[in-house]
């Protein structure tokens, strides 16, 4: 086997470089966080199990985990339709690297924290899951009455006041909210999500801009890629030649979603961010990758070279050594037709956002384009960035 993180000794505070540049004599925010960097070579890695592990997330995690130094896959479930079979049979595998051997031979487990297949063993204590919000609803929270750690992609428990909703270049202080949970006292076991597919790119490229100049109000329009329904997802017949204007619930949960990201913990609840945020989501005809189009109103003006500054030095994981963390999170293309999915979607292996068209806007400040792999660093790539943060920070037991 191969290594496991360990932590020891040395501390960052995530909010340090904001307090650094607070004007003197401004209040000066409690840190939030203090956690671990160093990590030590150990025998063996963190076993992780992945909850609808057949379906397009799901996939994403298998890819993403087959070479990953400090996770290893042992268990898989998805619904009654494929437990007990190998994995080979029960998904449909769509991604351009083949489907691990190891994997392929798996059998897929019922999905139950107790649920063994084939005589192997149970569920893990650290589960990443990819259901749907109705399914997650109702299995979730058996996995961390179980004791699990689960790191969910579902919008199930997002909104939840003691759930981080969470992005590590973001808001890793919001992870104290795990402490408030009654799984966490009783059984040791909890729950973190991360965000909604489509909010991921705004929120990456807005979070330096609110922290420098503030944001009053946003406007986004979304063009988002099939891949972000699932599979087999949206008919061909209904999006090839054609754009639906129309995804159920994504409005709601861009808005909201976007404010609690940007909000501020305060005592034991999330103060979402103070600013207007108006969202429309469209499907178009692309496989992966969402695009969206951005207006906003800042707190106070900014010239375009301090944007672009703000975009450039925002790097608040640098150095920390999370495998899946991109070294430059948000990435600005220069050029006038960018950014595109199929040229700019796998920056930093699918987990950096990229802007681009940065230009004034006749009604708001400034307006821009952002564009982010959905399925990687808004999906499988986010809950495994989730996981090594909870990992550094000796939280995955
Ligand atoms: N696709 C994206 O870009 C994206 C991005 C962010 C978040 N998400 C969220 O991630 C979740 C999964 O999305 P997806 O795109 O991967 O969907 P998907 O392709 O439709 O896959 C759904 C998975 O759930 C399993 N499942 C269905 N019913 C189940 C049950 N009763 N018990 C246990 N497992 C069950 C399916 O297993 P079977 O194969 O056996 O049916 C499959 O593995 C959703 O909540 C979605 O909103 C998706």
């Amino acid at each position: 086997m191969g290594i496991r993180a360990a932590c020891c000794g040395a501390q960052i505070d995530p909010d340090g470089a904001r307090r650094a540049r607070l004007p003197a004599g401004q209040a000066q925010p409690t840190p939030v966080l203090l956690y671990t960097r160093v990590f030590k070579a150990m025998q063996t890695k963190y076993p992780i199990g992945i909850l609808g592990a057949t379906g397009m997330v799901g996939q994403r995690y298998i890819q993403l985990l087959e070479r990953h130094p400090w996770f290893e896959v042992t268990w898989l479930a998805a619904s009654d339709r494929s437990s007990g079979k190998p994995y080979g049979e029960a998904a449909k595998w769509r991604l351009d690297t083949p489907l691990p051997e190891r994997i392929a031979k798996m059998t897929v487990s019922p999905a139950e924290p107790g649920a063994a297949a084939n005589g192997d063993q149970l569920a893990p204590k650290i589960i990443f899951a990819s259901v749907d919000a109705a399914i997650a609803r109702e299995l979730e929270p058996k996995f961390a009455a179980a004791g699990c750690a689960v790191v969910s992609n579902s919008s199930a428990f997002r909104m939840a006041p003691n759930v981080p909703l969470m992005i590590p270049e973001v808001n890793a202080g919001h992870l104290r909210l795990i402490e408030e949970q009654s799984w966490r006292r009783e059984s040791g076991g909890y729950m973190v999500t991360n965000s909604n597919c489509t909010v991921m790119g705004p929120v990456l490229a807005l979070k330096p801009l609110v922290d420098r100049f503030g944001i009053e109000q946003i406007f986004a329009t979304s063009m988002q890629a099939v891949s972000g329904a699932g599979y087999p997802g949206v008919p061909s017949m209904d999006i090839l030649d054609n754009v639906v204007p129309y995804i159920p619930s994504e409005e709601e949960k861009m808005e909201e979603e976007l404010l609690k990201l940007l909000g501020s913990l305060d005592g034991h609840v999330v103060k979402p961010l103070n600013a207007r945020m108006s969202a429309s989501c469209n499907r178009v005809p692309v496989v992966d990758g969402h695009t969206v189009s951005v207006s906003i109103k800042l707190g106070r003006p900014a010239a375009r070279e301090e944007i672009l500054a703000a975009w450039a030095e925002f790097r608040p994981l640098a150095g920390q050594g999370l495998p899946t963390a991109p070294e430059q999170p948000v990435q600005w293309a220069p050029q006038d037709d960018r950014p595109q999915p199929r040229l700019d979607r796998n920056r930093g292996n699918g987990m950096a956002v990229t802007v681009g068209r940065l230009r004034p806007c006749n009604v708001l400040d400034w307006k821009f384009t952002v564009l982010s792999h959905n399925t990687i660093r808004g999906a499988a790539g986010a809950t495994i960035l989730n996981a090594e943060l909870l990992a550094s920070l000796g939280k995955l037991g």
